[in-house]
């Protein structure tokens, strides 16, 4: 397959890419390198344009200068806090780019797009474990510009035949087996990273944010989805909409939960290292326990992870920060 991957030179667009390589398909990127990086650009190997995806007459000369049989859309901003604080920035860019990317999309006859969605979109708990008819209720303006575009998408299926596959993220993690890319945000704010800074002795220490949760040890619980295992995901979801003409929604997660305690014991195992953790207050917005009931990516998708275990997550995760930071 010929596959526009935008955002591909970040971290889950990069490693889909890897693995649209690996499994003999041709993806190009688009990516405005804001918080891609450049080297995962040229070491990807394949054809790229550093741009916008708001930018229509670049849209319109890829599409010119490419034949696609889907568009995997990963480029969007993506940290709570700011789309809190900077609404405008999520919504123009989450939402309002997208949409220019449809309209693209429609106009070259493109007819499966793949999005990259968030457990965000649920916004508060109110199962264990998080279905995908789970109620969407999203509490702050990423997961409102990520529901928003799930909206959007619904409605271009209705008016314009455009078929979706809307895969919703838990936590991403982890890194490529090989070790040469993984996830490096500016300013990182993940756990598994930060933990892992702190081994490396980058930091001092991890801080604990909140400890007096309603789960077992107090800390928040989080579904751990490999970074690789998401990739093959998008590849399985694309294959099959454009094979049975079908628009797809799933959840991807592992259905395991692990809290912030038992992902610093992970770390410790793993790196050998004696990670000193701070108790501190709850980060707001973070709601106590996210966990995917996963069955129906497995069923529908055909979808296995092989990396599902945190220990193997964190032990890619450690490789490559090292490799990258040492
Ligand atoms: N945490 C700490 N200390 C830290 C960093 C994180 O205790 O220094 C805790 C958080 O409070 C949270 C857990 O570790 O309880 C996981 O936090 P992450 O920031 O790694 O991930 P989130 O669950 O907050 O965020 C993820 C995705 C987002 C997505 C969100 C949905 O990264 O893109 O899930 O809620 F929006």
């Amino acid at each position: 397959m010929n596959i526009l991957v935008t955002g591909g030179a970040g971290y889950i667009g990069r490693h889909t890419v890897q693995s649209l390589l690996e499994q003999g398909h041709s993806p190009v990127i688009l990516d405005n390198l804001v918080y891609g990086h450049r080297d995962f650009l040229e070491s990807a190997g394949v054809p790229y344009y550093i741009g916008d995806i708001a930018d229509a007459a670049l849209l319109r000369r890829i599409f010119r200068e490419h034949s696609f049989d889907g568009v995997m859309h990963f480029s969007a901003f993506a940290y709570v806090g700011e789309s809190v604080t900077k609404p405008d920035i999520y919504y123009r860019n989450n939402l309002m780019a997208t949409v220019e990317l449809l309209d693209q999309c429609v106009d070259s006859g493109i007819k499966t797009f793949v999005f990259s969605s968030t457990c965000a979109t649920y916004g508060e708990a109110t199962e264990e474990f998080i279905s995908e008819s789970h109620p969407q209720n999203p509490i702050n303006p990423y997961g409102r510009s990520k529901w928003m575009v799930e909206q959007v998408l619904k409605d271009y299926e209705h008016a314009f035949g455009l078929k979706h596959v809307i895969l919703r993220y838990f936590n991403a993690s982890g890194a490529h087996p090989d070790g040469h890319i993984g996830e490096d945000h500016e300013p990182e704010t993940h756990l598994i990273p930060l933990v892992l800074y702190a081994a490396m002795g980058k930091r001092p220490d991890i801080k604990i944010f909140g400890t007096d949760y309603d789960t077992p040890d107090g800390t928040c619980i989080r579904d751990y989805i490999h970074v690789c295992d998401l990739a093959d995901a998008h590849i399985l979801g694309l294959q099959k909409s454009l094979t049975d003409n079908v628009s797809i929604n799933a959840n991807l997660g592992n259905g395991s939960g692990y809290s912030v305690k038992e992902v610093i014991d992970a770390c410790r195992k793993v790196t050998g290292k004696d990670i000193q953790a701070v108790e501190a207050p709850r980060r707001p917005g973070d709601p106590p326990r996210l966990v995917a009931m996963a069955d129906h990516a497995r069923q529908e998708l055909g979808w296995n992870p092989r990396f599902a275990d945190i220990q193997t997550i964190v032990e890619h995760a450690y490789n490559w920060h090292r490799k990258r930071h040492d």
